[in-house]
C-alpha cells in the first residue's frame, strides 16, 4: 500500500470518529433541554412563591410519588383539566385549591406552562 493511501485512510477514520462522537453530543443535548426546567420563566417564580416546589419539587420531579411528578403533566392532562386542578384542587389528595388565592392571570400562566411538559 502506498503511503498516500494510508494517510488517506488514517484521514477517513478520524473523520468517521470524530463525525459520530459529534452527532452523541447532540443527541444528549437535545435530551437535557427537553427535560430541564425554566427557572427564570414567570411561571416558575409563581410556581416557586406558592408553595407548589413544597409537593412537586423544584425540578417538577414530584416529591409525593409519581403521581405529583409534573415533568409530562401535558401530555396526561390537557389544558382545561390543568387550568381546573389548580382552581379546585383534587379531591381525594391534598393538592390544594388555588382559585381564592392565585389570579385568573397567574393561573393561566401556570397552565399554559405546565401544559408544555409533555
Ligand atoms: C400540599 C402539597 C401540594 C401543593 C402545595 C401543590 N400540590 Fe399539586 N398536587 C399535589 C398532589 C398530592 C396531587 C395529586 C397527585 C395524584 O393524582 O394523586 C397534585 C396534583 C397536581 C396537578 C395534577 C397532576 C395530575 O396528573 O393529575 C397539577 C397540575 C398540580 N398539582 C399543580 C400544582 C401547582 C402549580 C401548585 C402550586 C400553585 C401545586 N400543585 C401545589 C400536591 C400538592
Amino acid at each position: 500500500m502506498s503511503k498516500m493511501k494510508k494517510v488517506f485512510i488514517i484521514i477517513s477514520l478520524i473523520t468517521i470518529f470524530t463525525t459520530a462522537c459529534g452527532d452523541n453530543n447532540n443527541v444528549s443535548e437535545e435530551n437535557q433541554t427537553s427535560t430541564a426546567v425554566d427557572k427564570n420563566s414567570p411561571a416558575y417564580e409563581i410556581y416557586q412563591q406558592n408553595g407548589c416546589i413544597s409537593c412537586h419539587g423544584t425540578d417538577l420531579e414530584g416529591k409525593m410519588g409519581s403521581l405529583t411528578n409534573l415533568q409530562d403533566v401535558g401530555a396526561r392532562l390537557n389544558e382545561d383539566e390543568i387550568k381546573n386542578t389548580l382552581l379546585n384542587g383534587k379531591t381525594g389528595t391534598v393538592m390544594p385549591a388555588y382559585g381564592e388565592s392565585l389570579s385568573e392571570e397567574d393561573i393561566d400562566t401556570l397552565t399554559s406552562w405546565l401544559s408544555e411538559n409533555q
